[in-house]
């Protein structure tokens, strides 16, 4: 059996499961293997030791296409922070729209950290007036961006409430109140839940309260595929789900590992606050320096961006495993919410009969 949604038809894949993309690192090898076991693989923001991001996503997108033919997706990260984010909403198009292998795989763009409206701009629409099926979402922790974003019309959004692992928003909502508040007001919206995801339990919920997809981060992570330095992966499985806690990340609070290096560290609680900082210094390089350092296996004095959903995961697993135990599981809790349905009449009858017997 399978789990068809508004998501899975939209973006041709076989299971409601995406992967959040893990930028600044790289997750290539991730990507194939998350479209390959039948979610929906994509490509992070790298911009690991100054690389140039153009080029590196484009390999990936090369890379991709040599190991599957199945969809996948990518991200770009178009805060006002981000320096390259201009030049790969202007070239990544043409790029995608000149490899017809590309074009025809690509099929999902997540823009994130910041403006939606930066890439709904000519070049994505050249793309898919060149006859490109890709579909544009947005990350929003807030109805108030969810609003945005749908004015602008785009094809769906990413809800991701504070759980979640990595950059957050200050309007610290969680994943579980930030669905609602989004199936309230904007019932038509396609949404992908994202933010504490890593079991069927989990994926079920979603999918009742309306999402057509499940997001995760850190359940990728410690999966045999990915990039990630194994004392990464390791500090994942010993975690538990009060471990992480939220710091001052690049565009924002941060939700990260509780190691030596966090302990004293908070999260700035405003945009003012925040700006403060970055002329006080090189924000930046000094975050990317220790987001760096956590992705060469130094977990103790760098930044280890990560979820609460890290308290649910003790192992690591190949992708196709997860995926595929996380669908079965999530079968299995849908069908079991299912069965505590009843019409109104047989309630009535069977109460009838229990008085009876009693
Ligand atoms: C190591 C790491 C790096 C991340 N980098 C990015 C990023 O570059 N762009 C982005 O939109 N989200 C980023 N995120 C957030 C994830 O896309 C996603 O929202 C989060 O992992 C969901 O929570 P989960 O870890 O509980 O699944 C990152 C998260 C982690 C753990």
């Amino acid at each position: 059996m399978v789990i068809e949604t508004n998501i899975t038809q939209m973006l041709g894949i076989k299971h409601p499961i995406i992967a959040a993309p893990m930028g600044p690192f790289y997750t290539n090898k991730l990507t194939v293997a998350v479209s390959e076991a039948g979610g929906l693989g994509v490509l992070s923001h790298i911009t690991l030791h100054g690389t140039v991001s153009l080029e590196k996503m484009k390999e990936g997108m090369k890379y991709v296409v040599e190991h599957t033919d199945k969809p996948f997706g990518f991200n770009i990260r178009t805060a006002t922070l981000q320096p390259d984010a201009v030049k790969l909403c202007r070239k990544l198009p043409q790029f995608i729209m000149n490899n017809s292998k590309i074009k025809e795989q690509c099929k999902y763009l997540v823009t994130s950290a910041g403006s939606p409206r930066m890439v709904y701009n000519k070049y994505f629409k050249a793309l898919r007036d060149s006859g490109s099926d890709i579909k544009h979402f947005h990350v929003v922790p807030s109805l108030k961006l969810a609003k945005k974003v749908a004015k602008h019309g785009l094809d769906g959004i990413v809800a991701t409430g504070n759980e979640g692992g990595g950059h957050q928003s200050y309007e610290n909502i969680s994943t579980l109140v930030l669905l609602q508040h989004i199936r309230q007001k904007l019932p038509e919206i396609p949404v992908i839940a994202c933010g504490g995801y890593a079991t069927g339990e989990g994926l079920a919920s979603a999918i009742a309260m309306g999402a057509g997809a499940i997001a995760m981060g850190s359940r990728f992570i410690a999966s045999k595929e990915c990039e990630f330095h194994e004392k990464y992966k390791e500090v994942i499985i010993n975690s538990d789900v009060s471990d992480t806690k939220l710091v001052t990340g690049v565009f924002g609070p941060a939700r990260v590992w509780k190691n030596i290096y966090a302990e004293d560290k908070v999260a700035v609680s405003n945009k003012v606050e925040k700006k403060a900082e970055e002329t006080s210094m090189s924000l930046i390089n000094d975050s990317l320096v220790k987001l760096e350092k956590s992705y060469e296996g130094n977990v103790d004095d760098g930044t280890v961006l990560l979820g609460q959903s890290s308290g649910l995961i003790d192992n690591i697993e190949y992708v196709s495993d997860i995926i595929n135990k996380i669908v079965n599981d999530a079968e299995i809790c849908l069908k079991n919410a299912f069965e505590m349905l009843k019409a109104e009449n047989a309630r009535a009858d069977a109460l009838e009969i229990n008085n009876l017997i009693i």
